[in-house]
């Protein structure tokens, strides 16, 4: 009977020094444990490789999904590539890896009440998730703009050959729904997305302008659609568990130091998805405030 455990991360985002030392806290808590890695790891794919690397050493297997930071062109990087290309080329670092991603087949996870299997999905977002009262693409994007509140995507996502992201969203989302069609319905499946699959979770949002690049509504009925046991998802940076008719959603983000130096990592570093319930977590208090530098003298 195996023994590991179905863990899950997301929002590395290694690319900042101190999001690297958790990185290399990560381990497993036994030699079968599985990692989900629900994306933004980095910008840079060597550092995405790098950590993946990392991971794919220590965790019996390793799932990857990518996120929005995967995609972004970065001017410190060797792959000066369309968003498109940069994922296929991510794709193909993870399989000489042996990590597995949207492209593969599912992998399955044995837990002591059955197999699972875990299915990384990469959907995108089609701006359809607008604040009440805007219509459009165009609307949406004007009052975001007015309010101060654009995401970066907007400005380092080029989504050629396609002509907007939406576009590529709407392709993502047709190969994956044949994928789950194609799935063995008697088989559960742990979904990982790096965009929360389902609207409900953005309503925390501080900034609700921020959900029209957080995810569609053409996956909004998926975790009642197929056989769904759990979704993971990060990109919000607010890790927490909610449930949607009856399935568990669980926001899985380490976040940007700014982040968790004010609240600490009350969930632990990693998620245990399955077996679930989980026993109770560590959580890993804010480190102490650091004693802010005396301003130079004047000159
Ligand atoms: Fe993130
Ligand atoms: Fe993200």
């Amino acid at each position: 009977m195996p023994d590991g455990r179905l863990l899950a991360v997301s929002d590395l985002h290694v690319g900042i020094a101190e999001n690297r030392a958790t990185l290399e806290a990560l381990h497993p808590t036994g030699p079968d444990d599985w990692l989900i890695v629900a994306g933004d790891v980095a910008e840079r794919v060597r550092d995405v490789e790098a950590a993946l690397r990392l991971l794919a050493d220590r965790f019996a297997k390793v799932v990857w999904t990518p996120g929005n930071h995967e995609l972004w062109s970065t001017a410190d990087d060797q792959a000066d590539l369309a968003a498109p290309a940069r994922y296929r080329l991510l794709v193909e670092r993870c399989r000489a890896l042996g990590v597995a991603t949207p492209e593969d087949p599912y992998p399955v996870w044995h837990g002591p009440d059955g197999p699972y299997a875990v299915a990384p999905v990469f959907a995108l977002y089609d701006y359809s998730w607008r604040v009440p009262g805007v219509t459009d693409k165009q609307q949406s994007l004007a009052r975001a703009h007015a309010n101060g509140i654009v995401c970066t995507d907007e400005y380092r996502i080029d989504p050629a050959p396609h002509p907007a992201v939406e576009d590529w969203c709407r392709e993502r989302v047709e190969t994956t729904e044949k994928a789950l069609a194609a799935h063995d319905p008697a088989l559960p499946l742990v979904l990982a997305s790096h965009w929360p699959l389902d609207r409900r979770p953005t309503d925390v949002l501080h900034h609700p302008d921020f959900a029209q690049w957080c995810g569609t509504d053409l996956t909004a009925d998926w975790h009642r659609r197929y056989n769904v046991a759990a979704v993971v998802y990060g990109h919000l940076h607010i890790p927490r568990t909610t449930w949607y008719e009856g399935v568990r959603f669980e926001e899985v983000s380490l976040g940007y130091p700014r982040e968790w130096r004010r609240r600490g990592h009350p969930r632990g570093l990693l998620r245990q998805i399955l077996p679930h319930p989980a026993p109770p977590e560590q959580p890993v208090p804010a480190p102490p405030e650091q004693p802010v530098p005396a301003p130079p003298p004047a000159s």
